[in-house]
């Protein structure tokens, strides 16, 4: 497995590559690797013949007084995972390369991000869709590869690179979970143990969602009422959102007659933990 820092470096390598019609898988992450960004590594493989994996924590997603500064990293552990999971290149620009000075240029979406995450952290898809329009361009991959635990930033992934035509397939990976439940995130280790038994409360939430629904109750107000008193049953947490929202447009659906998207964003002590389940009716 080879370290690129350099953009220049980077494309020369893509370059190389399609010369020889070799397919560049890119999973792009911002680091302190775990479980589901290897799973995103390994789905990688089996879609091309390279795979590179993009270290870069991207300040531009990270709202004021949000946890840029304490956002987890630990390159060198995960340079032996990243290789342990078959990957070919690590590719961690700097931040003054990917935005030099007098950076003005930035990539927005007029509808999907008005819903969930974009609605409490504002300018979030903006930096996140301009970073990864970019990182397209630098690694140039032919697929990317993206977890469906960010539910509304693939669905804002997939409008871009329909909307800007980019010749990339988008391919999403289930969310990883650890064995009790809790989806896999970067942010589980600023947990505490107390923090990250409050943190199960989310995935009960949302399977006792499911299980309501199939006992019948359809009306979206009566699941997120149950799913936030459960949530709050547990000691130290705090309801950012829990939405029921059409998979595609991400708009609320009042009742649930086909699947349905049930997301939700919940602080646990100062850590702000997403999670999302389809919905079947
Ligand atoms: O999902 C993430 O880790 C980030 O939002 C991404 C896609 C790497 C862009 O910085």
């Amino acid at each position: 497995m080879e370290i690129i820092k350099s953009i220049k470096e980077m494309r020369l390598w893509s370059d190389g590559c399609r010369r020889r019609g070799q397919t560049i898988v890119l999973v792009p992450t911002m680091g302190y690797l775990h479980d589901g960004h290897l799973s995103l590594m390994r789905e990688g493989r089996r879609h091309g013949d390279k795979v590179v994996v993009s270290i870069f924590v991207n300040p531009t997603q990270f709202g004021p007084g949000e946890d840029l500064s304490t956002y987890p990293r630990d390159l060198e552990r995960d340079f032996n995972l990243a290789k342990d999971a078959g990957a070919d290149i690590i590719f961690t620009p700097n931040a003054w390369d990917v935005y030099p000075q007098g950076f003005d240029t930035f990539i927005n979406q007029e509808k999907l991000p008005d819903h969930l995450c974009g609605l409490s952290r504002p300018g979030h898809f903006k930096g996140v869709m301009t970073v990864v329009a970019k990182l397209f361009h630098m690694v140039a991959p032919q697929v990317a590869i993206f977890g469906e635990k960010d539910f509304q930033q693939l669905a804002i992934i997939r409008r871009m690179v329909t909307d800007l035509n980019f010749d990339i397939q988008i391919i999403s990976h289930p969310t990883v979970r650890e064995s009790d439940g809790l989806a896999m995130s970067s942010r589980n280790s600023k947990l505490s143990s107390e923090q990250r038994k409050s943190a199960l409360s989310l995935n009960l939430a949302l399977q006792n969602a499911q299980k309501l629904l199939n006992e019948g109750e359809t009306r979206s107000d009566r699941l997120i009422q149950t799913a936030t008193d459960l949530i709050l049953s547990y000691p130290g947490t705090s309801v950012d959102y829990i939405h029921i929202c059409d998979p595609d447009s991400l708009e609320n659906v009042s009742t649930i007659t086909g699947p349905a998207v049930m997301a939700l964003a919940i602080k646990v002590g100062p850590v702000r933990l997403i999670d999302n389940m389809i919905l079947t009716t």
